[in-house]
Formats: C-alpha cells, sequence, structure tokens
C-alpha cells in the first residue's frame, strides 16, 4: 500500500474501440481510482450513427482533457504508472488506431510493459469491478459470461482464466437491434436506451412477437460450438420494422405535442422525461417497444435455460451496454433465481464502453504471469477472442 492508498501494480488503460473516448487508472487489486468516458451523441446524432472517421478525430480531440482528468482524479503521476493496457480489436480500425497508438507510446516512453487487451474480455470480466475505490471481487474460477453490446450477443465459458465460446448471434447483435429499431421510429442515435425506457411504458402483451429458435444446421464454423445455442435477430427486428410500417400506412405516429426534434438534438432533457412524454403521445409505439424489448430479452433467457439443462452452471457474469436494459436487469437475476444460479451483472458505470474493464481484464493477464505484447501489435476491426 503506498501513501495515497493504493497498491501496485497501478494500471493506465486506455480505450478507444468506438466512440466513447476512455480512461481509467486502476491499482494491484482492480480498485478503480478512476474511470473517464467521453461519449460523442451529439456529433453522431445528425447521421443517425456513428460515422468511424468523425469517431476516430474526436478521439484525438478528447484524449487529452480525458487522460488529465483521469489522473487529476486519482491523484496519482504518469511516472507513477507500472503498466500501460488499450484495446487493440475488435472496433472501428481509425478509432482503436487512437487509443493503441497513444497506449504504445506512453508504455514506450514509460519504460513500462504493454498490454494489448481484446475488447470482449474487458466486458466479460467487468462483472467483478466494484465501485470506484473498492477492491474488485475475485474472479470465479468458473463461470458462464453473457456479453450483450452493440456489436456482440456471445455466450462464453470461462475457467481458470481459459476462455470458449459457447454460441454467438448468428446475424446482428442485440444492441444493433435496439439501435435499428429506434431508428426506424425516427429517435435518435444512440436509440438503444430510450428504446428501453419508452418500452417501460408499454404493454409487451399487446404485440407478442416469437421468440426466434434455431437449428444446428447452418454455419459450422466453431468446435464444440453447439449451434442451437445461437441466437438470431434479424427476424424479430424485420417484424417490428414491418408492424411500424403498417401502423404508419394507418396513420399513426408519435403525437404532435412532443418537440422531439429540439429536445432530442439538444440533449437537454433527460431521456425518461422524453421517454414518458413519447409514451404518453403514442401508447401504440410504447406498446411495440415493449413487446419487441420482450421477445429480445425472452431469448437470451430461453438460450440460458437451454445452455443450463445441457451444462448446468452456478455462475453468470453478464456484461456490455445491453446489460444496462432494465427489462434484462430484472429477468435474468429471477432466471438465476428459479435455476440457482449467482448472476453477477455489470454495475451500470461499467455497462457501456469504458477503459476500466480494459485496465481489469491487464490486470488478470498480469497476475496470470503475462510480460505484456509487443509493441508492434497492431489494431484489428474483427478478432476472436476464443476458440
Ligand atoms: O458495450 P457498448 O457500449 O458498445 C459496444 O461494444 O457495442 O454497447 C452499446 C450498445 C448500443 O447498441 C446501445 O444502444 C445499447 O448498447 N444499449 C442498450 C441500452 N443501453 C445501451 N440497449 C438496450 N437497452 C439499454 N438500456
Ligand atoms: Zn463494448
Amino acid at each position: 500500500m503506498t501513501q495515497m492508498g493504493w497498491n501496485r501494480p497501478l494500471v493506465l488503460a486506455v480505450e478507444t474501440s468506438c466512440d466513447d473516448t476512455a480512461c481509467a487508472l486502476l491499482d494491484g487489486h482492480g480498485r478503480v481510482l478512476a474511470s473517464t468516458v467521453s461519449s460523442q451523441p451529439l456529433i453522431h446524432r445528425p447521421f443517425g450513427g456513428v460515422v468511424p472517421e468523425l469517431a476516430a478525430r474526436e478521439h484525438l480531440r478528447n484524449w487529452p482533457a480525458v487522460s488529465a482528468a483521469t489522473f487529476a482524479e486519482a491523484g496519482v503521476e504518469l511516472a507513477e504508472v507500472d503498466l500501460v493496457a488499450a484495446t487493440h480489436g475488435p472496433g472501428l480500425v481509425g478509432a482503436l488506431l487512437v487509443g493503441l497508438s497513444l497506449g504504445k507510446s506512453l508504455a514506450f516512453g514509460l519504460g513500462r510493459p504493454f498490454h494489448a487487451v481484446h475488447h470482449l474480455e474487458g466486458h466479460l470480466y467487468s462483472p467483478f469491478l466494484a465501485p470506484p475505490g473498492e477492491p474488485a471481487a475475485s474472479i470465479p474460477e468458473e463461470f458462464v459470461g453473457l456479453v450483450v453490446s452493440g456489436g456482440h450477443t456471445s455466450l462464453f465459458a470461462v475457467q481458470d482464466g481459459q476462455i470458449s465460446t459457447r454460441a454467438e448471434t448468428r446475424d446482428d447483435a442485440i444492441g444493433e437491434v435496439f439501435d435499428k429499431v429506434g431508428k426506424r421510429l425516427g429517435l435518435p442515435y444512440p436509440q438503444g436506451p430510450l428504446v428501453d425506457a419508452i418500452a417501460e411504458h408499454g404493454d409487451p402483451a399487446a404485440f407478442p412477437f416469437s421468440v426466434a429458435r434455431l437449428t444446428g444446421r447452418t454455419r459450422a464454423h466453431l468446435p464444440g460450438h453447439d449451434r442451437t445455442l445461437d441466437v438470431s435477430y434479424s427476424g424479430l427486428k424485420s417484424q417490428v420494422v414491418q408492424t411500424v410500417d403498417r401502423l404508419e400506412r394507418q396513420g399513426v405516429c408519435w403525437g404532435a405535442e412532443v418537440a422531439l426534434p429540439v429536445k432530442l438534438t439538444a440533449g437537454a432533457t433527460p431521456t425518461n422525461v422524453v421517454a414518458a412524454e413519447l409514451a404518453a403521445s403514442s401508447p401504440v409505439f410504447a406498446n411495440l417497444l415493449a413487446g419487441f424489448r420482450a421477445a429480445a430479452i425472452a431469448q437470451l433467457v430461453d438460450r440460458l435455460e437451454t445452455f443450463y439443462t445441457t451444462a448446468p452452471f452456478s455462475r453468470l457474469a453478464v456484461s456490455g451496454g445491453v446489460a444496462a436494459n432494465r427489462l434484462l436487469r430484472r429477468e435474468l437475476p429471477a432466471w438465476g433465481a428459479l435455476r440457482g444460479v449467482t448472476v453477477d451483472l455489470v454495475p451500470l458505470r461499467y455497462a457501456g464502453d469504458n477503459a476500466a474493464m480494459i485496465g481489469f481484464a491487464a490486470l488478470l493477464r498480469f497476475r496470470r504471469g503475462s510480460l505484456g505484447d509487443p509493441l508492434s501489435i497492431d489494431a484489428a476491426s474483427r478478432l476472436p477472442l476464443a476458440s
């Protein structure tokens, strides 16, 4: 323990795989000393989604302020850092290159080891991070990890640091369909949190979408991978979009009293307030989104149940941006209680992209004896995490 109350190694982490510029400092107990995330919603909102080149340029612009704020909050100096970590994939290559180059340069300048971290490895262990200032929980020897984000819907089995993929999406990721469904309804980027907030006000029974089930016949690609556990969201997305088309042909639209463009573009009104107004003005759309959300989350519960009945497990760690979903945070623990599975939900502050999870994954590697990666390591838009 140092005078400032933290333990070595001091880990500096950088994450810029998409549109969040993130920096964090953690100590040897996985205690988050500071974690700063600067998002870019207003930059990408006019385009309805993330524009890769703009994201990369924003990372360059934001980094000095983001890193300065992180060091100031943690009360440590750059010279005290023992190891540096940065995400090297998967993600937008231009965006990744900014954080990766920053991380490698800092490690080089400090003469410290550099750890290149897989973005999903960061998410996978994030449920074991504690609130700021508290040591991270110990990692169970064995657990099942469910990562639900804008780019991934994946189920992993983890044993003593060995990760194997058990299932993944065959088409769209779950966060991607939340965003696409929201976009079709004219909601601004990022649509997922708003769709969730509006769905809270709707009745899912009004639009009972079915839960997709898959056969094991297509795309044999991973050994030991049970393809019936895979998820698929493109069918649900099409059903919802077709329903919106039909409703609009019948003249249903968001109520005129809600000044959508003004409120949402300015970003001044809290999501929950806007969501409540939208739901009140157009209950049909609130019901539709509630039906969509219920089917999306029910598919996750269905796959967990299938997995559990074939290979029972006792610990489930749920992470990624969609792990912030309110229905998911009610349904998955309820399922766990039924089956005697302990469900570790990622703390809300670490659900979306952040650098604390990247630093934590690097720390776990360090604890397992890793000396780091060569500074020649490259960024990769696609990168398998495990077999
Ligand atoms: O993990 P993340 O920050 O970035 C990726 O690695 O993709 O996840 C972002 C995704 C977006 O698709 C966003 O719309 C979705 O997570 N998301 C949500 C919620 N909050 C964020 N989706 C559903 N309900 C939410 N509350
Ligand atoms: Zn992510």
